[in-house]
This record gives structure tokens, C-alpha cells and sequence, in this order.
């Protein structure tokens, strides 16, 4: 994975929003293979999968300016995760968009890390790459995650829940809840 410096870096109180790095990917695959961070999706990844969907998310910044970036702590640990905006590849009643979303190793749940990283994502997304709106969604069982979502002030409305195109028919994940917000005026 070659650095770039002119993917964006976001600071906020006591994080690092930053470009990925090659020493990321070890820590990357560990949160990919654990089964409890990765309890909402269909698997864990191995570390091949989990390297590339790294080099999606590079890639993903090389195209659109932001993605999801690499969370620092500084002074505390190098790479925790990762949160920060995306552009879903699959089609529904609410794409083409641009979410933001979010996954952090176990150790750093119930800090408020996620939310402190979102919303500086959610700021640059407004504020600097001009989006009007950006949503969120994930599974209803997914409390953690949609826990972060209220805590931003997103809003929820029960008619755009959907069933993700991703996945079969019956899968057990395949509904999921739409969030979504506007730009502020202020942004
Ligand atoms: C979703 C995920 C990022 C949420 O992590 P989280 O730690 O619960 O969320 P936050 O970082 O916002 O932290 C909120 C918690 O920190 C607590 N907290 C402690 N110190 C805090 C502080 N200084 N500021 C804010 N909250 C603080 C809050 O009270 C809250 O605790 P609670 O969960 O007991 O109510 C995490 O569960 C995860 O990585 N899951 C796996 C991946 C995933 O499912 N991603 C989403 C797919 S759509």
C-alpha cells in the first residue's frame, strides 16, 4: 500500500483521522477476524481479505478525496480502525450517496471514540466536500451502531428500511434501517 498525502488527515479532540498506512494492515486483519466486531456482517475476513479491502478504501480516496480513514489515538495507539465516508457500490432507493460508517477494534468500544470520529467525518463531508446529505445503515440488531447514529442526530423513518441487495434472499442479514441527515445550515 503506497501513502498518500494528499488523502485529507482530521484531528479532533483525542483522535487522528489519517491516511492508511502498510504497518495498519496486521492490526486491520486482527479486527477483521474477530467475530464479535464482526458479528453484523456475513463473515470475518481473512487476512487477504481484510488487505484488500484495504486497498478499496485507498482507492476509494484516490477517487471521491475522502473514504474511511484510519483512526490514530495518538500517544496511545497507532491504528484503532476505521471511520469516515463512503460511496455504497450497490444500488436502492436511496443511491447513488455517500454514508459514513465506522469499525473499531474491540478494545476501543465504549469511549466514544466512533462518535468523536463521525462527526468529523460528517463535518468534512459537509462542510468541505459540499455533500447536502449523507445517510447511514446497518442491521436492526445492530444497537451499537445505530446507538452511534442517534447520538449524531440522525433520523430514522421506518418506511425506508430496506432489504440489502448484497445479500440472498432470507439471509438473516439482508434488512437493514436507513439513516439519514442533512447539511446543517450552518455547514
Ligand atoms: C459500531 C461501533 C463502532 C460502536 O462503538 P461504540 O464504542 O459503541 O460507540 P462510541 O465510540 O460512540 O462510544 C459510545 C460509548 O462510549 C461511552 N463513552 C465513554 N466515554 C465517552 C466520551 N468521552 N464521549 C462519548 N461517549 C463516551 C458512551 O457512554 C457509550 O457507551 P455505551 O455504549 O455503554 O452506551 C463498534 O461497536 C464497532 O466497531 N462494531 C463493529 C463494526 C460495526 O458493526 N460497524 C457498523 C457497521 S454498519
Amino acid at each position: 500500500m503506497s501513502e498518500s498525502s494528499s488523502h485529507p488527515t482530521l484531528r479532533t479532540s483525542r483522535l487522528l483521522l489519517r491516511p492508511w498506512r502498510e504497518a495498519d494492515l496486521p492490526a486491520f486483519a486482527a479486527l477483521n477476524a474477530d467475530p464479535i466486531v464482526m458479528e453484523h456482517f456475513p463473515s470475518v475476513l481473512d487476512r487477504a481479505l481484510s488487505d484488500s479491502l484495504a486497498a478499496r478504501i485507498q482507492a476509494h480516496f484516490d477517487r471521491h478525496g475522502f473514504g474511511l480513514w484510519a483512526v490514530e489515538l495518538p500517544e496511545v495507539a497507532d491504528f484503532i480502525g476505521f471511520v469516515g465516508l463512503a460511496v455504497p457500490s450497490f444500488t436502492a432507493h436511496f443511491t447513488p450517496c455517500v454514508e459514513v460508517g465506522w469499525r473499531l477494534a474491540r478494545r476501543y468500544w465504549g469511549a466514544g471514540y466512533a462518535t468523536e470520529g463521525a462527526r468529523a467525518a460528517l463535518d468534512f463531508g459537509f462542510a468541505r466536500a459540499g455533500l447536502a446529505e449523507i445517510v447511514s445503515f446497518t442491521v436492526p440488531d445492530n444497537h451499537r451502531s445505530l446507538a452511534v447514529m442517534e447520538r449524531l442526530g440522525m433520523t430514522h423513518d421506518s418506511r425506508e428500511d430496506f432489504e440489502h441487495p448484497a445479500l440472498p434472499e432470507g439471509h438473516r442479514l439482508r434488512r437493514h434501517l436507513l439513516y439519514r441527515m442533512a447539511r446543517p445550515l450552518s455547514a
